[in-house]
């Protein structure tokens, strides 16, 4: 029996924390020099900006890296014995960072602070010769963060204490466009206190449940409410692991990254076949579906405008809600733990989170957990 609910659109007008979208997203990584390379070249990321010792941060490096409205930061220490080396050794490369888009950032500090947020940043001025940046945060699941950027009067490349970075090696883009929704992996009976957190502190809805009825394979099983803010730029899908024969997939991120974090960004793209055959032809390597998943898809989701054959070849999935369809498909982790992983989205109508694709996907999720012996 599946108990999924759509609530009604959230109020804007009453929206204490107005968010404008996803800013950017921060990756801690082992070695931030490596993972750019690996962002251009795989994913089609371009140069954006750099901060390191040659501009004057002396314990960390960042590479900024941007594909249409998507802005990664990727961020490694330069020495052990520090809060961010930590994090590396405890989680691995991973999500920290989660840094959404205001016109005020200061007052996004106060209201959320204010309603029992946990401060990160108080809100703090960095100027430049391009202008200010206003930053401001507050603590989320594990150890990930949400910052606050207001940069409605900064010309910059990226903010102050960057500086452009430009590189003989470019390769061309994959088509991504912008952050569609990143999905936070919590602990057993953790799922509805983060989801009173983002209605009580950032006043999201939930827009959308799934329980461990609809999301229930032979072994594998979780629960998702989906969060969403006012205007539904910001889509914060949680899940929390559930009882099943075996290990839930949730459950295995999180002894691999060793707590809550980030399981997954949703990167949206306007030709997911065009895009999937680039990443693919570069390297990026997805779950693969079984051919059968396509002999019954037409009788499901009726009437496509793509050919069937290059879904079937790529693998990507397809499902229908009330206002449409969607195509999507999910690399494997791009990490050697079984941590942090990619979704490329393509939305035609649809604004729901492919339901009808749980069991063909965690069917696919759960082989390579048996492969790894974490079934
Ligand atoms: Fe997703």
């Amino acid at each position: 029996m599946s108990k999924t609910l759509m609530a009604a659109a959230p109020d804007t007008a009453t929206d204490f924390l107005p968010l404008e979208g996803t800013d950017y997203v921060e990756f801690y990584v082992g070695n931030a020099k490596q993972a750019a390379h690996f962002y251009k070249t795989a994913f089609g990321f371009q140069s954006l900006a750099y901060s390191g010792p040659e501009t004057g941060v002396k314990d960390r490096v960042s590479y900024v890296i941007r594909q249409n409205k998507l802005t990664f930061v990727l961020t490694t220490p330069l020495r052990s014995g520090n809060p961010m080396a930590d994090h590396i050794y405890k989680h691995g490369d991973g999500v920290k960072v989660l840094a959404l888009r205001v016109q005020d950032a200061t007052n996004a500090w106060e209201e959320t602070t204010k309603r029992g947020g946990k401060s990160y940043m108080e809100p703090t001025r960095l100027k430049d010769d391009h202008g200010e940046v206003v930053l401001s945060g507050i603590h989320t699941y594990g150890e990930t963060i949400h910052l606050f950027v207001e940069r409605k009067n900064y010309t910059g490349a990226f903010m102050p204490g960057y500086k452009e970075w430009k590189t003989v090696y470019n390769p061309t883009d994959t088509g991504l466009q912008y952050v569609d929704h990143c999905v936070g992996n919590v602990g057993w009976g953790q799922m509805n206190k983060w989801v009173s957190f983002y209605e009580e502190v950032l006043g999201f809805r939930n827009i959308l449940s799934f329980d461990d009825n609809d999301i229930s394979t032979e072994y594998s099983a979780l629960m998702s409410k989906v969060m969403s803010n006012g205007n539904g730029f910001v889509k914060f899908p949680i899940n929390e692991p559930a009882e099943g024969r075996k290990k839930s997939q949730v459950e295995e991120y999180l002894d691999f990254y060793d707590g809550e974090g980030c399981q997954h960004v949703a990167l949206a793209t306007n030709n997911i076949v065009e895009t999937v055959t680039t990443l693919r032809d570069r390297g990026v390597e997805f779950l693969t579906i079984p051919t059968s998943y396509y002999d019954e898809l037409l009788d499901r989701v009726g009437h496509i405008d793509e050919d069937l054959q290059p879904l079937k070849e790529l693998g990507i999935l397809v499902d229908r809600d009330d206002e449409g369809y969607l195509l999507q498909i999910f690399t494997r982790p791009v990490e050697d733990r079984p941590t942090l992983f990619f979704e490329i989205i393509q939305r035609k109508g649809a604004k729901s989170f492919g339901k009808g694709n749980f069991k063909a996907l965690f069917e696919a999720i759960e082989r390579e957990q048996e492969l790894r012996g974490n079934l």
